[in-house]
């Protein structure tokens, strides 16, 4: 065991499941631990560094920013603040931004938002939130009480008030929940952490009606399914569906610290003066980071290879499956974003890979997710699925 992966153990909370590797270096799609050892990253940070690592154009304007002003306060605006939002709305159906530092910072401005619109508008009894089972949107209290994954409650509760929980994809149960005390609903158009499970276009279809008729707002969290991860800028682009509010962390700044809440003018106007803030929200470095990465990501030639990728990436894996038709339950996702459901425990494979020097994720115990960067090449979609074949023969 290195010195760092010792020291860590030592010292740090002992609130992850960390493997026994210290990176001290990444590039492009790879990262180096302290051993001068070389592993493929297909977790890019778990869905955050999708313009791989060490990218020379994100550390430029980085440096560049680190002369020019660090951080400010939100008394003042900032030049990379003002761009990227301006930016931010010019690419989505948003026309103010507020930003904050991490994905469930978002979503507790997203929530504290919607409750503040709905008692400006309708009065104070209009307060309920409709959340899905089996979703997830952080750590915080008020994102854990829309966590639908009771696991993650224990010992924590009790939670906010006033949230319903439905089955994904169930339209009579949405519909049967819906009242005028409905204030927002909140989905994850992809439930990543979840195992990723696509929602139905039928059901967002009606979440967004059962919104406009019960004068309900829709929340979209993005955190893991935006900046380009499905192919797409916004997964929602995909659902035809527009949001009241969307959420974005992650990938927005490529690994900085850097969330946002993205609403229309009317929706946002509940947020006056006083109401919500954030310390180092939309930190310039940060936000000069980012709209370098929305720069890059936006590209419509940039956003139809990621799609292709996943294309080709996942036609491979549905091969796979075909030929291991025991092993392999499921293949599923969209563009970057797909999950690999086994009908066995999937540690094992993981454990292969990671022997293999290939990184990925296991959102639940039989399914391994794969986010790689979208810089990934052609060369390194076979070498993960010919390792992948490799090890279905060993199991
Ligand atoms: C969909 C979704 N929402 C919210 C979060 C929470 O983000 P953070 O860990 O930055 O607070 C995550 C993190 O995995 C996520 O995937």
């Amino acid at each position: 065991m290195g010195y760092l992966v010792e020291m860590g153990e030592l010292f740090l909370a002992g609130n992850y499941r960390r493997e026994p590797l210290a990176f001290v270096k990444g590039s492009g799609t790879r990262l180096f631990t302290e051993d001068g050892d070389e592993y493929l990253d297909f977790t890019a940070g778990i869905a955050v560094c999708n313009l791989g690592h060490s990218h020379p154009e994100l550390i430029e304007v980085l440096k560049t920013q680190a002369q020019l002003v660090w951080h400010t306060s939100n008394l003042y605006y900032t030049a990379p603040q003002a761009k990227l939002a301006k930016k931010l709305v010019e690419q989505s159906f948003a026309e103010r931004v507020f930003f904050a530092n991490s994905g469930a910072e978002a979503i507790e401005a997203s929530l504290k938002l919607a409750r503040r619109w709905s008692y400006e508008n309708f009065g104070s009894e209009k307060n309920q939130f409709v959340a899905l089972k089996n979703s997830f949107h952080g750590r915080t209290l008020g994102a854990l009480s829309v966590t639908g994954q009771p696991h993650y409650w224990e010992g924590f509760q009790p939670l906010i008030p006033g949230v319903i929980f439905v089955p994904p994809n169930d339209k009579k149960a949405l519909k049967e929940v819906f009242n005028e005390k409905i204030c927002a609903v909140i989905l994850e158009l992809i439930q990543g952490e979840g195992g990723v499970y696509l929602l139905e276009k039928d059901y967002v279809t009606l979440a967004k009606e059962l919104c406009l008729k019960y004068n309900a707002l829709l929340i979209l969290d993005e955190i893991q399914t935006g900046i380009g991860r499905t192919g797409k800028l916004f997964a929602y682009e995909y659902w035809e569906v527009e949001p009241d509010i969307m959420c974005l962390a992650k990938a927005l700044a490529n690994g900085l610290p850097l969330s946002a809440m993205l609403a229309r003018e009317d929706v946002m106007s509940a947020l006056k003066p006083g109401t919500h803030a954030s310390t180092f929200g939309g930190n310039p470095l940060a936000c000069a980071v980012a709209l370098k990465v929305l720069e890059i990501v936006a590209e419509p030639t940039f956003l139809k290879e990621v799609a292709l990728k996943g294309k080709v990436l996942k036609e491979k894996l549905e091969d796979l499956k075909n030929k291991h038709p025991n092993l392999i339950k499921e293949v599923r996702g969209l563009g970057l974003l797909i999950g690999i459901e086994f009908y066995l425990d999937a540690k094992p494979i993981y454990e292969k890979f990671l022997k293999r020097k290939i990184l990925t994720t296991m959102p639940k115990s039989n399914i391994i997710r794969l986010t790689p960067p979208l810089i990934l090449n052609y060369r390194e979609i076979d070498y993960f699925v010919n390792n992948f074949k490799e090890i279905l023969k060993e199991i």
